[in-house]
């Protein structure tokens, strides 16, 4: 214990819901809403009905994943002609974070793009109900959402308290249909938002206990969710760890891992989740020697060669990866040796999460990185 010296803010939503079958309590809390938006995407648009909403409901089933800017402004024009008295995410990260700024800007004079980066947000005075339906993002437990500018092929980052849930349902029951593929990327995502929460250079004791809990829920279930969907435990276990990922982001926040992440996602539309799946094995071996301790707690909670160097973790966690599924190699995705330099420029640029890293890294650190990682 050695960081109550660190004066830190937690936002947590004011309500939560956990458990099979939690989406039925959606309706109960909101039993006042007589004109609901239901911000859904093509894959969980049918999940509307187990949500038992009264009144006039208007669904929006087109979210795409890694939601742009004009994918944003036509959800926010819909919102507009229904008015809403409640708004409801029920999706992935890419469907939560597009109905946190819709809660909180239909009705009001703020564009997006005025409220990119910390503390902008004027207010918002529609409810929001957030339904997870993967395990990756923690997005239903956090004050931040990301939307991509299609012409700087950057994140805009939005973060404020105005964006938090009043309800967050976590139903592990909504997660079985999220195929393979998503559930090893998104499981690795909300490790790594607790790693790099873990091993920041803001880390904090409450924080960490959430990480502790979150790295050991993936050691022991992401593989189980993976190899069966319908496995109920593995699924309820991931769920939380997404949680706790979504706890890690707000007063800490990820690191290195997801600035070198993010130009793999617009450059190559990686999803998110599989950018850093990528990405974490090269930045958790960097870091190794930044933070011993905590690096070789997390390679015990996942099962990695323990007390490994930098080049057998990386090995170890590689293998971590590619075991569930995940096609490991850069180029296997599209990216060039050529690509390299320009997005470890970018990356590096990304200094609200790169100034969070433990071991500094330079513009020719992330190179090297990146060319490891092709
Ligand atoms: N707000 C935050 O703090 C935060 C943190 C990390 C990432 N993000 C953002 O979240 C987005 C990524 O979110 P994600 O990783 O959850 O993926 P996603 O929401 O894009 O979903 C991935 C795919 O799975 C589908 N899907 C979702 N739920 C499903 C289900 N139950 N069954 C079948 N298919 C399902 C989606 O339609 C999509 O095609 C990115 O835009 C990323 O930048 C936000
Ligand atoms: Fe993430």
């Amino acid at each position: 214990m050695n960081t109550m010296d660190r004066l830190i803010t937690l936002h947590q939503p004011k309500r939560l819901e956990i458990g099979a079958h939690s989406v039925a309590q959606v309706g109960a809390w909101a039993a006042f809403s007589k004109r609901a938006l239901v911000i859904a995407s093509r894959s969980t648009a049918h999940y509307v009905a187990r949500l038992g909403l009264g009144g006039d409901v208007c669904v929006i089933d087109d979210v795409p994943p890694e939601p742009d800017l004009p994918a944003f402004n036509r959800v926010l024009e819909c919102a507009r002609a229904h008015a809403p008295d409640l708004v409801v995410g029920l999706g992935g990260g890419s469907v939560m974070d597009v109905a946190k700024l819709v809660a909180a800007l239909w009705d009001g004079t703020q564009a997006l793009t005025d409220v990119v980066g910390p503390g902008l947000v004027e207010g918002r005075r529609t409810p929001l109900a957030q339904v997870a339906t993967t395990a990756g993002t923690g997005s239903e437990a956090g004050i931040r959402a990301l939307i991509t500018n299609p012409e700087t092929k950057s994140k805009l980052a939005v973060e404020s308290p105005h964006l938090i849930a009043d309800l967050a349902v976590l139903d592990p029951e909504l997660t079985f249909s999220v195929p393979a593929a998503v559930t090893a990327a998104t499981g690795i995502d909300a490790m790594a938002h607790c790693v790099e929460a873990f091993t920041n250079i803001k880390a904090h004791d409450l924080i960490d206990g959430y990480a502790r809990m979150g790295i050991a829920l993936v050691g022991t279930y992401l593989r189980r969710a993976v190899e069966n969907g319908a496995d109920a435990e593995a699924r309820a276990g991931m769920m939380l760890a997404s949680y706790y990922g979504g706890l890690c982001l707000g007063p800490v926040n990820t690191a290195a891992g997801h600035a070198l992440a993010y130009p793999l996602g617009t450059r190559l539309s990686l999803p998110h989740g599989l950018a850093n799946a990528i990405i974490f094995p090269h930045v958790l071996a960097f870091n190794q020697s930044a933070a011993p301790a905590k690096t070789a707690e997390i390679a015990a909670a996942l099962g990695l060669a323990e007390g490994a160097d930098e080049d057998g973790l990386k090995a170890a966690a590689i293998g971590f990866c590619a075991d569930l599924g995940v096609e490991m190699r850069l180029s296997r995705h599209g990216a060039t040796a050529a690509d390299l330099a320009g997005w470890a420029q970018e990356a590096h640029a990304i200094r609200r999460l790169m100034d969070n890293n433990p071991r500094p890294m330079r513009v020719d650190d992330v190179e090297r990185l990146y060319h490891e990682a092709l």
